[in-house]
């Protein structure tokens, strides 16, 4: 475990995340800060009295100020408005950005060492205002989006195959959007090509729910966005890490010339441990993956030129 895990935003998502944080004992205290008054140290609280019944021992505090923050080893960043019906991730662009910069510039000044890992969104557009505020190498700011997406992907697979979530591996490459890239060549269960196992029309069907699988939240839901498996995505990145696991994850990470793109985030497959981002890999694509990957990589390129730091 590590000493102290801060995350920003102590609402659905942030909430949700520390409370699987704490369960899984990954630091020894685990700090929400948000804005709104009371509610972190209502929700901090209310989890730590948690902590004798689960059986944790994890801290749990919440605070509206960043000096319980101070030097924390990783800083999941959950602060800022969800989407509500209609709305794509694009329009959070100008108030969420407004709102990551604010907490990068707390976060530099408290825990200039931490690990950043984004959750907010516009997701690949929030982790480039992050880097830039902070400075941080690319080392340490990644985004979680592709674990989230590839999830979906997942249960999606096993529900129409019936089988075990255990036994598919796939990755979901690309921007946090519609354009994400579900990669089909490299979806395998227990090592079999999915494609011996369904047929084209219905993995594409699959496919094409995975890249709305926020939207289709959104709209059962109504008053905000997902929760439960983005605070996972996030919590497994962040277990990664504290374990020193070199897992190897699909995360938005900074390019630097791998897939042929340079100064973008974008989710590519990534080894994860204790320094953070150890490695991007960089595997074979088919000519449609490299052509999505592009297209993928210009719609979050747009929003980054409209984003004001
Ligand atoms: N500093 C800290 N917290 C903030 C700030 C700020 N400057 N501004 C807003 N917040 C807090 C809000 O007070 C609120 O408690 O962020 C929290 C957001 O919580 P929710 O509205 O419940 O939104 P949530 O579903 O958690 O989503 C948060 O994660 O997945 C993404 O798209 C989602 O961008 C959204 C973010």
């Amino acid at each position: 475990m590590v000493n102290k895990i801060t995350v920003v935003g102590a609402g659905n998502v942030g909430a949700t995340t520390a409370q699987r944080v704490a369960e899984k004992e990954l630091a020894r205290t685990v700090v929400m800060v948000d804005v709104a008054e009371g509610i972190p140290q209502g929700k901090g609280l209310d989890q730590w009295e948690s902590a004798p019944i689960e059986g944790f021992d994890t801290r749990v505090i919440g605070t509206n100020g960043y000096a319980e923050t101070a030097d924390s080893d990783i800083v999941i960043i959950t602060a800022g408005i969800a989407r509500k019906p209609g709305m794509s991730r694009d329009d959070l662009l100008n108030t969420n950005a407004g709102i990551v910069k604010q907490v990068s510039e707390q976060i530099k000044a408290t825990s200039p060492n931490a690990i950043l890992i984004i959750v907010s969104n516009p997701l690949d557009v929030m982790c480039y205002v992050a880097k830039e505020v902070t400075g941080f190498p690319r080392q340490r700011v990644l985004g979680m989006a592709g674990v989230l997406d590839s999830a979906r992907y997942r249960a999606f697979l096993a529900e129409a195959l019936d089988v075990s979530v255990r036994d598919i591996q796939a990755m979901v490459l690309g921007g946090h959007g519609d354009t994400m890239v579900p990669l089909i060549s490299y979806t395998t269960v227990s090592g079999i090509p999915v494609t011996q196992l369904i047929d084209r029309s219905r993995l594409d069907a699959i496919v094409d729910r995975t890249r709305n699988g926020g939207a289709e939240i959104v709209k059962h839901l109504k008053t905000g966005s997902a929760y439960y498996a983005p605070s996972s995505g996030a919590v497994q990145m962040a277990e990664a890490i504290v374990r020193d696991e070199k897992r190897i994850l699909p995360c938005a990470a900074w390019l630097e010339g791998e897939y042929g793109q340079k100064g973008i985030f974008l989710g590519v497959p990534c080894k994860v441990g204790r320094k953070g981002l150890e490695r991007v890999l960089e595997v074979e694509l088919t000519a449609d993956e490299k052509a999505a990957l592009a297209k993928s990589a210009d719609a979050v390129r747009e929003p980054m030129k409209a984003v004001k730091l």
